[in-house]
Protein backbone atom coordinates (compact mmCIF):
# COMPACT_ATOMS: atom_id res chain seq x y z
CA UNK A 1 0.00 0.00 0.00
CA UNK A 2 0.77 3.57 -0.38
CA UNK A 3 0.63 6.89 1.89
CA UNK A 4 0.80 9.22 -0.62
CA UNK A 5 3.94 8.79 -2.50
CA UNK A 6 5.26 6.51 0.60
CA UNK A 7 5.58 2.97 0.14
CA UNK A 8 4.51 1.20 2.66
CA UNK A 9 5.46 -2.79 2.88
CA UNK A 10 4.04 -5.07 5.35
CA UNK A 11 1.45 -5.60 7.60
CA UNK A 12 1.68 -3.94 11.16
CA UNK A 13 3.09 -0.36 12.16
CA UNK A 14 4.21 0.82 15.23
CA UNK A 15 2.03 3.01 17.45
CA UNK A 16 3.69 6.10 18.38
CA UNK A 17 3.81 6.37 22.29
CA UNK A 18 5.55 9.06 24.51
CA UNK A 19 7.93 7.64 26.87
CA UNK A 20 8.46 4.65 24.98
CA UNK A 21 9.01 5.16 21.12
CA UNK A 22 12.41 6.06 20.89
CA UNK A 23 14.70 6.07 17.99
CA UNK A 24 16.42 2.97 20.01
CA UNK A 25 12.57 1.15 20.19
CA UNK A 26 11.74 2.16 16.58
CA UNK A 27 14.98 0.78 14.77
CA UNK A 28 14.39 -2.54 16.84
CA UNK A 29 10.44 -3.00 15.91
CA UNK A 30 11.55 -1.63 12.26
CA UNK A 31 14.14 -4.63 12.15
CA UNK A 32 11.82 -7.10 13.25
CA UNK A 33 9.52 -5.89 10.17
CA UNK A 34 7.04 -3.11 11.55
CA UNK A 35 6.18 -1.83 8.03
CA UNK A 36 6.01 1.70 9.45
CA UNK A 37 6.82 3.26 12.70
CA UNK A 38 5.79 6.84 14.45
CA UNK A 39 7.44 8.67 17.39
CA UNK A 40 6.52 10.06 20.81
CA UNK A 41 4.02 12.95 20.02
CA UNK A 42 5.86 16.43 19.79
CA UNK A 43 4.31 19.27 21.25
CA UNK A 44 4.47 22.00 18.05
CA UNK A 45 4.35 24.93 20.37
CA UNK A 46 7.68 23.36 21.58
CA UNK A 47 9.24 23.04 18.46
CA UNK A 48 8.51 26.74 17.47
CA UNK A 49 9.81 28.13 20.30
CA UNK A 50 12.83 25.77 19.66
CA UNK A 51 12.60 23.50 22.81
CA UNK A 52 15.58 21.34 22.42
CA UNK A 53 13.82 18.57 23.79
CA UNK A 54 11.18 18.60 21.28
CA UNK A 55 13.39 18.92 18.77
CA UNK A 56 15.07 15.99 20.19
CA UNK A 57 12.00 13.44 19.45
CA UNK A 58 12.46 14.80 15.87
CA UNK A 59 15.59 12.63 15.18
CA UNK A 60 15.53 9.37 12.59
CA UNK A 61 18.23 7.25 11.36
CA UNK A 62 17.85 5.46 8.07
CA UNK A 63 16.98 1.84 9.91
CA UNK A 64 13.70 3.08 11.04
CA UNK A 65 12.04 4.13 7.80
CA UNK A 66 8.91 4.57 6.60
CA UNK A 67 8.99 7.00 9.79
CA UNK A 68 6.22 9.63 10.75
CA UNK A 69 6.75 11.69 13.33
CA UNK A 70 3.43 13.06 15.06
CA UNK A 71 3.20 16.44 16.23
CA UNK A 72 0.62 17.98 18.43
CA UNK A 73 -1.52 20.96 18.79
CA UNK A 74 -4.46 22.92 17.80
CA UNK A 75 -3.44 26.39 16.08
CA UNK A 76 -3.34 25.50 12.24
CA UNK A 77 -0.67 28.01 11.83
CA UNK A 78 1.77 27.06 14.85
CA UNK A 79 1.17 23.39 13.45
CA UNK A 80 2.12 24.86 9.90
CA UNK A 81 4.97 26.31 11.48
CA UNK A 82 6.27 23.11 13.40
CA UNK A 83 5.57 20.89 10.55
CA UNK A 84 8.31 23.22 8.72
CA UNK A 85 10.63 22.65 11.42
CA UNK A 86 9.99 18.43 11.76
CA UNK A 87 10.65 18.65 7.98
CA UNK A 88 15.06 19.37 9.31
CA UNK A 89 14.92 16.21 10.00
CA UNK A 90 13.42 14.46 6.91
CA UNK A 91 10.51 11.95 8.31
CA UNK A 92 8.65 10.43 5.84
CA UNK A 93 5.21 11.15 7.03
CA UNK A 94 4.01 14.01 9.53
CA UNK A 95 1.31 12.95 11.40
CA UNK A 96 -1.35 14.70 13.58
CA UNK A 97 -2.38 13.88 17.34
CA UNK A 98 -6.00 13.66 17.61
CA UNK A 99 -6.25 11.34 20.20
CA UNK A 100 -4.29 11.66 23.17
CA UNK A 101 -6.67 11.37 26.05
CA UNK A 102 -4.12 12.55 28.73
CA UNK A 103 -5.61 16.28 30.48
CA UNK A 104 -2.51 18.39 29.94
CA UNK A 105 -3.24 17.58 26.38
CA UNK A 106 -7.11 17.37 26.00
CA UNK A 107 -7.23 20.82 28.51
CA UNK A 108 -5.97 22.42 26.23
CA UNK A 109 -7.70 21.69 23.40
CA UNK A 110 -4.82 19.56 21.68
CA UNK A 111 -5.10 15.55 21.10
CA UNK A 112 -8.55 14.22 21.43
CA UNK A 113 -10.55 17.19 22.22
CA UNK A 114 -9.81 18.23 18.66
CA UNK A 115 -12.44 15.84 17.69
CA UNK A 116 -14.86 18.48 19.14
CA UNK A 117 -14.38 20.62 16.65
CA UNK A 118 -14.19 18.84 13.25
CA UNK A 119 -13.58 21.99 11.33
CA UNK A 120 -10.83 22.62 13.31
CA UNK A 121 -9.39 19.37 12.14
CA UNK A 122 -9.80 19.79 8.59
CA UNK A 123 -8.06 23.67 8.91
CA UNK A 124 -4.93 22.00 10.84
CA UNK A 125 -4.49 19.18 7.97
CA UNK A 126 -5.00 21.72 5.33
CA UNK A 127 -2.26 24.44 6.91
CA UNK A 128 -0.26 21.18 7.58
CA UNK A 129 -0.55 19.54 4.01
CA UNK A 130 0.46 23.18 2.60
CA UNK A 131 3.68 23.88 4.58
CA UNK A 132 5.10 20.20 3.55
CA UNK A 133 5.74 18.05 0.79
CA UNK A 134 5.54 15.08 2.59
CA UNK A 135 2.18 13.10 2.86
CA UNK A 136 0.20 14.27 6.20
CA UNK A 137 -1.86 11.80 8.16
CA UNK A 138 -4.38 11.42 11.23
CA UNK A 139 -4.50 9.38 14.23
CA UNK A 140 -7.98 9.81 15.70
CA UNK A 141 -10.50 7.99 18.11
CA UNK A 142 -13.52 6.88 18.17
CA UNK A 143 -14.68 10.16 19.25
CA UNK A 144 -14.53 12.49 22.57
CA UNK A 145 -17.06 10.61 24.52
CA UNK A 146 -20.44 7.95 23.95
CA UNK A 147 -22.20 10.62 22.77
CA UNK A 148 -20.37 11.93 20.55
CA UNK A 149 -19.42 9.27 18.08
CA UNK A 150 -17.71 11.27 15.13
CA UNK A 151 -15.01 8.98 14.07
CA UNK A 152 -16.63 8.98 10.59
CA UNK A 153 -17.26 12.33 10.01
CA UNK A 154 -14.02 13.50 11.36
CA UNK A 155 -12.03 10.88 9.05
CA UNK A 156 -14.39 12.60 5.99
CA UNK A 157 -13.33 16.03 6.38
CA UNK A 158 -9.50 15.40 6.90
CA UNK A 159 -9.54 13.16 3.74
CA UNK A 160 -11.39 16.24 2.28
CA UNK A 161 -8.49 18.23 3.57
CA UNK A 162 -6.18 16.22 2.46
CA UNK A 163 -5.07 13.79 4.59
CA UNK A 164 -3.16 10.71 2.99
CA UNK A 165 -4.20 8.11 5.21
CA UNK A 166 -6.02 8.08 8.30
CA UNK A 167 -5.25 5.96 11.74
CA UNK A 168 -8.46 4.90 14.05
CA UNK A 169 -8.28 3.87 17.54
CA UNK A 170 -11.61 2.21 18.32
CA UNK A 171 -12.30 4.16 21.74
CA UNK A 172 -13.20 7.30 22.71
CA UNK A 173 -11.39 9.60 24.77
CA UNK A 174 -13.72 9.18 27.87
CA UNK A 175 -12.54 5.05 27.66
CA UNK A 176 -8.92 5.87 27.92
CA UNK A 177 -6.92 2.65 27.11
CA UNK A 178 -10.08 0.45 28.76
CA UNK A 179 -12.21 -1.23 27.78
CA UNK A 180 -11.69 -3.18 24.80
CA UNK A 181 -11.01 -1.35 21.71
CA UNK A 182 -14.32 -1.15 19.16
CA UNK A 183 -13.57 -2.78 15.78
CA UNK A 184 -16.32 -1.75 14.12
CA UNK A 185 -15.87 2.02 14.34
CA UNK A 186 -12.87 1.43 12.02
CA UNK A 187 -14.71 -0.96 9.72
CA UNK A 188 -17.19 2.40 8.91
CA UNK A 189 -14.15 4.64 8.34
CA UNK A 190 -12.52 2.51 6.15
CA UNK A 191 -16.02 2.13 3.96
CA UNK A 192 -16.09 6.11 4.22
CA UNK A 193 -13.22 7.17 2.77
CA UNK A 194 -10.74 6.67 -0.01
CA UNK A 195 -7.64 7.09 1.61
CA UNK A 196 -6.01 4.08 3.52
CA UNK A 197 -7.31 3.70 6.85
CA UNK A 198 -4.98 2.01 9.43
CA UNK A 199 -6.81 0.23 12.21
CA UNK A 200 -5.76 -0.02 15.93
CA UNK A 201 -6.51 -1.15 19.33
CA UNK A 202 -5.76 -4.31 21.19
CA UNK A 203 -3.74 -5.75 18.83
CA UNK A 204 -1.61 -8.45 20.91
CA UNK A 205 -0.72 -10.97 18.34
CA UNK A 206 -0.26 -12.01 14.95
CA UNK A 207 -3.82 -13.84 14.96
CA UNK A 208 -5.37 -10.77 16.46
CA UNK A 209 -3.46 -8.68 13.27
CA UNK A 210 -5.34 -11.18 10.88
CA UNK A 211 -8.63 -11.10 12.41
CA UNK A 212 -8.93 -6.78 12.60
CA UNK A 213 -7.90 -7.03 9.15
CA UNK A 214 -10.84 -9.61 8.05
CA UNK A 215 -13.09 -8.03 9.86
CA UNK A 216 -12.87 -4.38 9.00
CA UNK A 217 -10.56 -4.67 5.80
CA UNK A 218 -8.38 -1.86 7.21
CA UNK A 219 -5.43 -1.37 5.16
CA UNK A 220 -2.51 -2.28 7.50
CA UNK A 221 -3.09 -2.51 11.97
CA UNK A 222 -1.14 -0.57 14.45
CA UNK A 223 0.24 -2.00 17.27
CA UNK A 224 0.88 0.26 20.77
CA UNK A 225 1.25 -1.86 23.93
CA UNK A 226 1.62 -5.20 21.87
CA UNK A 227 4.28 -4.30 20.81
CA UNK A 228 6.17 -3.15 25.17
CA UNK A 229 8.83 -5.73 25.66
CA UNK A 230 7.99 -7.91 22.66
CA UNK A 231 9.55 -6.47 19.81
CA UNK A 232 9.04 -10.00 17.92
CA UNK A 233 5.21 -9.12 17.11
CA UNK A 234 5.74 -7.48 14.39
CA UNK A 235 7.26 -10.69 12.82
CA UNK A 236 5.20 -12.79 13.73
CA UNK A 237 2.85 -10.63 12.52
CA UNK A 238 4.69 -10.62 9.28
CA UNK A 239 5.26 -14.63 8.94
CA UNK A 240 1.22 -15.25 9.52
CA UNK A 241 0.15 -12.86 7.16
CA UNK A 242 3.05 -13.46 4.47
CA UNK A 243 1.96 -16.97 4.78
CA UNK A 244 5.42 -18.08 5.92
CA UNK A 245 5.93 -21.04 8.24
CA UNK A 246 4.95 -20.32 11.81
CA UNK A 247 7.39 -18.11 13.90
CA UNK A 248 8.61 -20.03 16.72
CA UNK A 249 7.75 -18.81 20.54
CA UNK A 250 10.94 -16.15 21.58
CA UNK A 251 13.43 -18.25 23.87
CA UNK A 252 14.59 -16.83 27.06
CA UNK A 253 18.38 -16.20 25.76
CA UNK A 254 16.80 -14.21 22.66
CA UNK A 255 14.97 -12.32 25.07
CA UNK A 256 17.67 -11.01 27.16
CA UNK A 257 19.79 -10.76 23.74
CA UNK A 258 17.39 -8.38 22.33
CA UNK A 259 16.84 -6.46 25.59
CA UNK A 260 20.27 -5.92 25.62
CA UNK A 261 20.73 -4.67 22.73
CA UNK A 262 17.54 -2.53 22.81
CA UNK A 263 19.00 -1.05 26.16
CA UNK A 264 22.96 -0.49 24.73
CA UNK A 265 20.93 1.70 21.85
CA UNK A 266 19.32 3.61 24.26
CA UNK A 267 22.83 4.24 25.98
CA UNK A 268 23.97 5.13 22.83
CA UNK A 269 21.71 7.66 21.53
CA UNK A 270 20.70 9.45 25.26
CA UNK A 271 23.54 8.94 27.57
CA UNK A 272 23.36 5.83 30.25
CA UNK A 273 21.87 8.14 32.51
CA UNK A 274 19.13 9.23 31.21
CA UNK A 275 18.63 5.86 28.74
CA UNK A 276 19.01 3.74 32.54
CA UNK A 277 16.25 5.57 33.80
CA UNK A 278 13.95 5.05 30.60
CA UNK A 279 15.47 1.18 30.56
CA UNK A 280 13.85 0.18 33.88
CA UNK A 281 10.21 -0.19 32.35
CA UNK A 282 11.46 -1.85 29.48
CA UNK A 283 13.21 -4.65 31.29
CA UNK A 284 10.53 -4.84 33.55
CA UNK A 285 8.26 -5.39 29.92
CA UNK A 286 10.96 -7.86 28.80
CA UNK A 287 10.62 -9.84 31.98
CA UNK A 288 7.22 -10.76 31.65
CA UNK A 289 6.97 -14.45 31.17
CA UNK A 290 10.74 -15.48 31.86
CA UNK A 291 11.12 -17.54 35.10
CA UNK A 292 11.40 -15.30 38.22
CA UNK A 293 9.81 -12.41 36.57
CA UNK A 294 8.44 -10.61 39.54
CA UNK A 295 11.76 -10.95 41.47
CA UNK A 296 13.39 -9.65 38.06
CA UNK A 297 11.00 -6.73 38.15
CA UNK A 298 11.32 -5.42 41.40
CA UNK A 299 15.19 -5.49 41.04
CA UNK A 300 14.60 -3.34 37.59
CA UNK A 301 13.40 -0.54 39.34
CA UNK A 302 16.77 0.11 41.15
CA UNK A 303 18.66 -0.35 37.66
CA UNK A 304 21.19 2.70 37.26
CA UNK A 305 23.93 1.43 34.96
CA UNK A 306 24.05 -1.13 31.63
CA UNK A 307 26.36 -2.77 33.75
CA UNK A 308 23.43 -3.34 36.73
CA UNK A 309 21.45 -5.21 33.63
CA UNK A 310 23.98 -7.26 32.68
CA UNK A 311 24.39 -8.56 36.64
CA UNK A 312 20.58 -8.69 35.93
CA UNK A 313 20.24 -10.74 32.97
CA UNK A 314 22.76 -12.96 34.35
CA UNK A 315 20.69 -14.17 37.59
CA UNK A 316 18.10 -15.65 34.77
CA UNK A 317 18.22 -19.31 34.11
C1 LIG B 1 2.55 4.72 27.04
C2 LIG B 1 1.69 5.17 25.89
C3 LIG B 1 2.00 6.35 25.24
C4 LIG B 1 1.22 6.78 24.15
N1 LIG B 1 1.59 7.93 23.47
C5 LIG B 1 0.92 8.28 22.35
C6 LIG B 1 1.37 9.37 21.53
O1 LIG B 1 2.39 10.01 21.80
N2 LIG B 1 0.63 9.67 20.44
C7 LIG B 1 -0.50 8.97 20.08
O2 LIG B 1 -1.13 9.28 19.07
N3 LIG B 1 -0.93 7.93 20.82
C8 LIG B 1 -0.23 7.56 21.92
N4 LIG B 1 -0.62 6.46 22.62
C9 LIG B 1 -1.77 5.64 22.12
C10 LIG B 1 -1.27 4.50 21.23
O3 LIG B 1 -0.64 5.01 20.06
C11 LIG B 1 -2.45 3.60 20.81
O4 LIG B 1 -3.37 4.36 20.09
C12 LIG B 1 -3.17 2.97 22.00
O5 LIG B 1 -2.24 2.46 22.95
C13 LIG B 1 -4.10 1.84 21.53
O6 LIG B 1 -3.38 0.82 20.88
P1 LIG B 1 -2.99 -0.55 21.62
O7 LIG B 1 -4.28 -1.15 22.13
O8 LIG B 1 -2.33 -1.38 20.55
O9 LIG B 1 -2.08 -0.21 22.75
C14 LIG B 1 0.11 6.03 23.73
C15 LIG B 1 -0.21 4.85 24.40
C16 LIG B 1 0.57 4.41 25.46
C17 LIG B 1 0.21 3.10 26.15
Amino acid sequence: MKIGNVEISGYAALAPMAGVTDRAFRELCAGFGAAMVTGEMVSSKGLIYDSDKSRELLVLSENERPAAVQLFGNEPETMAQAAVIAMEYSPDIIDINMGCPAPKIASNGCGSALMKDPELCGRIVSAVKGAVSVPVTVKIRKGWDKNSVNAVEVAKICEEAGADAITVHGRTREQQYMPSADWEIIRQVKKSVKVPVIGNGDITSAELAAAMIEQTGCDMVMVGRGALGNPWIFREISMLLGHDRPSLPVSTAERISVLLKHVSKMCEYKGEAVAMREARKHAAWYFKGVRGAAALRRKAVELETFEDLITLCREIE
